[in-house]
């Protein structure tokens, strides 16, 4: 049966591994952030499912600091108090198929009759795979009472073989249109308009290929080291942590073919068949590095080789994007907290004019400002004034502050749940591109562990940006790192 014909009027969120980390900084800021804006369902209820033995107020209690700390939105205890009615404790072990049996009854009881269910696994990895058969032997997924969607966090596998495996143990339980993959980047507004900038405008999709660009880059730089998830990290690495999703998401949405629609399925189509044209990675094209002094950090093996930064030269073998470099770099422990995408143009054929500053070029540059001063800035030149043909550059700046003031970006989150809850999941990783993503980072992986002469570790100092070996791979092709997204007040701004 299709859970719509149910006409289910009420909305079940259960939350697994509810007593964590990502429930109070993430998911109960989000939920009060929507709930305070008027966009949950009215009748909807939420709970929290956890080992620990905790009661429905101490749950409230705890979550109650999470919406003070966290949420964008001004925290106000009529709004909390409005909410937390809906917020129940169910205690129960993720390992246990009796705890999913009584969950559901315990489900059954409290909904009354026919309601759609949105699971959310913010849970530690290893429960993904698991907890989807236990709710599947539990009936859990069954859709005679309505919809049952379910919310995976990352990581998604640890390599190919793994997100593979995943992805078999979650079709054993649901349907792909019932599984919403979580990549928090693709939430994030900067994120969510590269598409209205590429697609809502004419300016930009003609001159947006291989006869007009030079390269683009794509740079999320962390100033915060590792801080206290050293066990999780020391396992990862950047590559897994940043590049198989964020980077390479950011990337598919700034070089995938336009989509016929926003349909998720339309959108995710076009990310899967870029992510599949990317060439495979040559050794050659890759630098990794760790920051000085992170051996030493708690948690990390005293010998570790994790790399906290890398940075990666792509090339898409596809009609649009044939023979352009796409550099890919990402790290912690940098100099500054920084999401920027930037689409460097290809210089003008001939100069006539004097350049300022000892510039050799004038790449007109596009910076798509992720985060923070959250914006676009195009780059152009302009005559310096009161001289006969001098030219310098300047930025054309748009920043969200100035255009829409007093909004507040929401969070990632926010859309995010809001979206599964509606059953769009336009912004949430397919499997396929999950593994189109594997498929490109694992060969990395080994190669670095096979033949580390190929691209030998580097380090960094903290608080850089990264080491010299980042800055040849782009000089080999007479590039370099481009910074963008200066925040530089309204109007007009010059290039500092
Ligand atoms: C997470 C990574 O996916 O993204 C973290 O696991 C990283 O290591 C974080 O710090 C960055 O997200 P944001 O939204 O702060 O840029």
């Amino acid at each position: 049966m299709n859970a719509s014909d149910t006409n289910a009027k009420t909305t079940t969120v259960v939350i697994f591994g509810a007593s964590g980390d990502l429930t109070q900084r993430k998911l109960i800021p989000a939920l009060y952030n929507n709930f305070k804006k008027g966009r949950l369902p009215e009748d909807i209820r939420i709970i929290g499912v956890a080992r620990r033995d905790w009661s429905d107020a101490f749950f409230r209690d705890h979550l109650r600091g999470g919406a003070k700390d966290h949420s964008a939105l001004s925290y106000d205890d009529a709004t909390w108090s409005a909410l937390e009615g809906k917020l129940h404790y169910f205690r129960g072990n993720l390992d246990s198929a009796d705890d999913y049996r009584a969950l559901h009854t315990h489900l059954n009881g409290l909904e009354g009759g026919p309601a759609n269910r949105l699971y959310y696994l913010a849970t530690a990895p290893e429960f993904y795979g698991p907890a989807c058969g236990y709710l599947a032997a539990a009936g859990m997924n069954d859709e005679t009472q309505g919809q049952r969607r379910i919310i995976i966090e990352k990581p998604f596998g640890e390599d190919l073989a793994s997100a593979q495996a995943l992805n078999g143990q979650v079709h054993e339980s649901f349907r792909e249109d019932q599984v919403y993959r979580i990549d928090h980047y693709l939430g994030k507004e900067t994120a969510q308009n590269i598409l209205f900038l590429r697609f809502a405008n004419t300016l930009f999709e003609p001159v947006w290929n291989r006869q007009y660009i030079s390269n683009i880059q794509v740079t999320v730089a962390e100033s915060v080291d590792v801080g206290h998830r050293t066990g999780y990290y020391d396992k990862a690495g950047v590559l897994r942590d940043m590049f198989q999703n964020h980077l390479l998401q950011l990337l598919a949405l700034v070089t995938m073919e336009p989509p016929a629609s926003l349909n998720a399925d339309a959108i995710r189509n076009e990310k899967a068949k870029l992510l599949g044209a990317i060439r495979p990675i040559h050794l050659g094209n890759t630098v990794r590095a760790q920051y000085e002094g992170y051996r030493a950090a708690e948690g990390v093996a005293p010998e570790s080789a994790t790399p906290t930064y890398a940075a990666l030269k792509l090339h898409i073998d596809n009609w649009r994007w044939k023979g352009i470099p796409f550099y890919l770099r990402s790290g912690k422990a940098l100099a500054e907290r920084t999401s920027t995408i930037i689409v460097e143009f290809q210089a003008p054929p001939d100069i006539m004019f004097k350049l300022s500053e000892n510039r050799s070029s004038t790449p007109n540059l596009l910076s798509i400002c992720i985060q923070p001063n959250e914006g676009v800035q195009l780059r152009f030149e302009t005559k310096v004034p009161d001289t006969v043909a001098e030219s310098h550059s300047v930025n054309m700046n748009f920043q969200y502050r100035d255009a829409f003031p007093g909004v507040t970006l929401p969070d990632a989150y926010e859309r995010l749940l809001l979206d599964a809850l509606k059953g769009d999941a336009a912004l949430f990783a397919r499997s396929d591109e999950i593994e189109a993503a594997w498929r490109l980072i694992d060969p990395v992986l080994s190669g670095w562990t096979d033949s580390p002469t190929l691209s030998p570790m580097q380090d960094y100092p903290v608080g850089s940006w990264g080491p010299v070996a980042a800055d040849e791979l782009l000089a080999k092709e007479g590039h370099v790192w481009r910074s963008g997204c200066q925040s530089c007040g309204e109007g007009l701004c010059a290039i500092p």
